[in-house]
């Protein structure tokens, strides 16, 4: 009251001075019951953000069933149950194709299929089991039931190994390995499919990406744990355990990293194994490959030992403009929303371009057009490369066997077949790696160019008159 009392000096001014005190006083009183109402709201729903769950069950290391932890987490339960909505996006997402279920395979419904879209496929694979069936990806619900029907089962006798990144492990594992879950990783690799997925009863759940007493994420899938450990022990740090020494970010990408990665299976054990000892390159996984003297299988046409790239979504992110500035797969794909004063991560996972607004428009202020338009920018110049990459292997495959059949020597041929060996892993690499080239645009064309250029030499080799 200080400052008005200077100001004021007659006795009018006195009078006024008492009024004022009193308005001043009311709007005092006024201005602290709101505010503690505020203030009482804004602690309430800190609470609510802090705690954001009530829990109704007990959740244990053995809880496997997703609606079980679903009712002390609704709201990702239920997102997480959206993973069966299909939408097709320009070159993601996925179409709801109808069938008519038999006895071999029950599904009414699946995802169109690559090999139809791209005859090319069929010639590039030729003797291997994905030149019968192969389909685009569809959501998570899905990945049990499209692995246990696809007639890869049918024409190839598959391993238990397969089931890892195809349900959920953690429970059986444990129980299969007496507690300990490398060792009930192996015992399941080792088992026939048949066997392997009599032990698995869902999809993948909460329980393979959260810790059951914190919720934290961990890394629960063996082969991961093992795979970033010989990739961190290549850049010096030795014994590198993902779950203790990750940071929080980082582990918003390890634990989609469980999955989508390039595979192998290794010896007459089918050990699952991460092919990354020297580096997560297409070149350094190649190397590894050649050192290890490994080929998925001997091509029909050619007779080529040759390799069969798998989903390399978080290799080929590494090498990208994003993951270098700490952009993780779930900023993307599990992008934040708000439910009341609750900000959740969105368990239905599915392409970031059916969601920008929350995917991208975070960090990018640009309009959703524009943002849609970059990124198909990107994949249809990605698009157009790998479809000249496809023409020149094609061609090189079809020369291989023309000269085989016009009695090429040995030498020649052998030549022909390692390009063809090259060309074809460094086009799967791009084209079984699922972003059409936006995790890491100029990656994905510096590939696609090397490929074209194997293709073209192994053609070379073959003009080549010695070689007659
Ligand atoms: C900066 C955002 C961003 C990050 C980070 C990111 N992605 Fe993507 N991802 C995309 C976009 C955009 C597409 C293309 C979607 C489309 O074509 O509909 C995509 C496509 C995919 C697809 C195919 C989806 C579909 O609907 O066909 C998979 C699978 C995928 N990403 C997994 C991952 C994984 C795993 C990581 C981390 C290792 C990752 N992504 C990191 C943006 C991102
Ligand atoms: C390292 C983890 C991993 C292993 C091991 C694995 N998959 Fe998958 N699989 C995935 C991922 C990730 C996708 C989705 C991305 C894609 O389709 O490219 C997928 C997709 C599929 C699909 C649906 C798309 C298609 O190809 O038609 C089938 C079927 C499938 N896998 C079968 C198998 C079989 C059979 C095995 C064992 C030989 C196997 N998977 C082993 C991770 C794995
Ligand atoms: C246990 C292995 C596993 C883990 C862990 C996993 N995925 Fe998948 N993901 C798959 C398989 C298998 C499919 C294909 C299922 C099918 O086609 O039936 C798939 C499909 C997808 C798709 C395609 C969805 C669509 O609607 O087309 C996206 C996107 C995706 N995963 C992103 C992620 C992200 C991001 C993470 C981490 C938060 C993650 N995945 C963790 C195995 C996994
Ligand atoms: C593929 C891995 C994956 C699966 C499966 C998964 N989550 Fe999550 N979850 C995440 C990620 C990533 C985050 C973000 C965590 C962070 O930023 O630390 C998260 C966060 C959460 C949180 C913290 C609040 C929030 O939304 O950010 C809760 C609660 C949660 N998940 C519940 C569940 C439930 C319930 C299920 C099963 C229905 C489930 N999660 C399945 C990956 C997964
Ligand atoms: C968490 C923040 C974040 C999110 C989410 C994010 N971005 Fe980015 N994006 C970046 C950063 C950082 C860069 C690097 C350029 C820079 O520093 O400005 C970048 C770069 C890009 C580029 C340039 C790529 C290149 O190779 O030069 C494109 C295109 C892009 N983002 C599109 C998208 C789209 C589409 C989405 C949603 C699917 C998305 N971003 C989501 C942070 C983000």
């Amino acid at each position: 009251m200080n400052r008005h009392s200077e100001k004021s000096s007659s006795k009018d001014g006195a009078a006024r001075q008492g009024l004022l005190f009193v308005a001043v006083a009311l709007v005092a009183a006024l201005a602290a019951a709101g505010g503690a109402a505020l203030l009482i709201n804004i602690m309430e729903r800190k609470q609510e953000a802090r705690n954001p769950f009530y829990r109704v069950v007990e959740i244990t290391d053995e809880t496997e069933d997703p609606a079980i932890w679903g009712k002390n987490f609704p709201l990702q339960y239920d997102d997480y149950l959206r993973t069966v909505d299909q939408v097709r996006t320009r070159f993601g997402g996925s179409e709801a194709v109808p069938r008519t279920p038999d006895d071999v395979d029950p599904r009414s419904i699946v995802a169109q299929s690559k090999l139809d879209e791209d005859p090319r496929l069929k010639t590039i694979w030729a003797g291997y089991a994905f030149a019968v069936d192969f389909r685009e990806e569809r959501g998570h619900a899905f990945m049990l039931e499209d692995q246990t029907f696809t007639q890869r089962q049918i024409v190839a006798e598959q391993p238990g190994t397969c089931v890892h990144c195809h349900a959920s492990v953690y429970v059986p594992y444990m129980k299969l390995g007496g507690g300990d879950l490398i060792q009930g990783f192996e015992a399941m690799n080792s088992m026939s499919y048949a066997e392997a997925r009599k032990l698995v009863n869902h999809p993948i759940a909460c329980i393979d990406c959260h810790s059951p007493d914190t919720m934290q994420l961990r890394v629960t899938r063996p082969a991961f744990i093992e795979g970033i450990r010989a990739l961190k022990a290549s850049e010096g740090i030795e014994n590198y355990d993902v779950n203790t020494m990750a940071t929080r970010q980082q582990m918003r990408s390890y634990v989609c990293g469980q999955c989508h990665v390039e595979y192998y299976f290794e010896g007459a054990e089918k050990r699952l194994v991460y092919p990354w000892s020297q580096g997560l390159r297409v070149e350094d996984i190649l190397a590894y490959y050649e050192a290890a003297e490994f080929y998925d299988w001997t091509h029909a046409e050619t007779g080529a030992r040759v390799l069969k790239a798998q989903h390399p979504e978080f290799e080929l992110w590494n090498q990208g403009i994003h993951a270098r500035s700490g952009v993780a797969c779930a900023d993307c794909h599990m992008a934040y929303k708000r439910v009341g004063a609750l900000k959740i991560s969105d368990h239905h996972v599915r392409s970031p371009l059916l969601n920008i607004n929350r995917a991208c428009q975070t960090c990018h202020r640009l309009s959703e057009e524009e943002l849609k338009s970059r990124a198909e920018t990107i994949q249809g110049r990605t698009f157009a490369l790998r479809n000249s990459a496809m023409d020149a292997l094609v061609d090189l495959i079809n020369d291989i066997k023309m000269a085989g059949e016009a009695g090429r020597n040995d030498a020649g041929l052998t030549a022909a077949r390692t390009f063809q060996r090259k060309a074809q892993f460094l086009l799967d690499f791009v084209e079984a790696e699922n972003s059409m080239g936006f995790h890491a645009p100029q990656e994905a064309v510096r590939i696609l160019g090397e490929s074209i250029n194997y293709s073209r030499q192994g053609q070379v080799v073959l003009r080549d008159e010695k070689n007659f």
